[in-house]
């Protein structure tokens, strides 16, 4: 398989044709994962919760992060890396510049960052310098405290209105792609619909161009509560690999994610 990269993804968007996101820490699971056909590892910082122990993406540092990108790199062979921005590290349009700088240097094809239109400025100069940007809205980990949990986003008019424009302010500032996380399965179509850059969702319905997981969560392998989202893909695989390439299968015919895994 050639190497994915940016031009792979809006392709994808173009055709329609689907594409798999999976989380990956370390270099053997990358391996594993790019090996299965998954097109884009994500570095996430759910790290703080699969690898850590903690209840929160808060702790997760820009050390931690730029160790773990190296890690995956050593170990990718097609896919396209893409690595979160971890909490407060792209508070400040410099800040971002320096973080952004030092996870591109490790190896990440692009990063990621939690936040609505506010980030327009920050998108802007990171594309106007070479970085690819995705934007992460609706349940940004990130902001917990202010949500007072792990709450869906966008239920209502206003909120689901405010994140339609928001993707659009960004799309406009040119952020490369978004992610959509835990919102109602109508808002998120409606999202994809309108932008013209491709859309990654997880618990956000069918019709985003491509789904995410936590490959822990995938694996059933638990650190907390189930969400509603996942799939246990262990439960008919023989092994990592088989239950990784049943994802990819699923995600590519639309069978992933199913009415049970969506909000209304
Ligand atoms: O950090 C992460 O793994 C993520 C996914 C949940 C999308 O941001």
């Amino acid at each position: 398989m050639s190497k994915v990269t940016l031009n792979t993804l809006n392709a994808y968007k173009n055709s329609g044709e689907k594409f798999a996101v999976l989380t990956a820490y370390d270099s053997t699971f990358a391996n594993v994962v790019s090996s299965s056909g998954v097109e884009v590892i994500l570095v996430g910082d759910s790290m703080g919760m699969v690898l850590q122990g903690n209840d929160s993406t808060l702790p997760v540092s820009m050390q931690d992060m730029l160790y773990h990108t190296q890690c995956v790199v050593a170990g990718n062979n097609s896919a396209l890396v893409m690595v979160d921005l971890p909490f407060m590290s792209y508070a400040t349009t410099e800040q971002s510049m320096i973080n952004c700088a030092a996870l591109m240097q490790r190896g990440a094809n692009m990063v990621k960052m939690e936040g609505g239109a506010w980030l327009c400025e920050t998108v802007s100069l990171l594309i106007e310098r070479g970085i690819p940007v995705c934007v992460h809205l609706g349940l940004t980990p990130q902001a917990v405290n202010k949500f007072g949990g792990y709450k869906v986003q966008g239920r209502d008019q206003l909120s689901g209105e405010q994140l339609y424009q928001d993707a659009l302010a960004l799309e406009k500032a040119g952020a490369s792609v978004l992610l959509l996380e835990c919102v109602p399965s109508k808002v998120a179509q409606r999202i994809t619909q309108a932008v013209n850059i491709p859309v990654i969702g997880i618990g956000a319905g069918p019709d985003t161009d491509a789904q995410v997981l936590v490959l822990q969560d995938m694996l059933n392998i638990p650190a907390g509560k189930k969400a509603r989202f996942v799939k246990n893909y262990m439960a008919d695989a023989a092994d990592i690999p088989g239950a990784i390439n049943a994802y990819v299968e699923e995600v590519k015919n639309g069978t992933f994610p199913a009415v049970e895994h969506c909000f209304e």
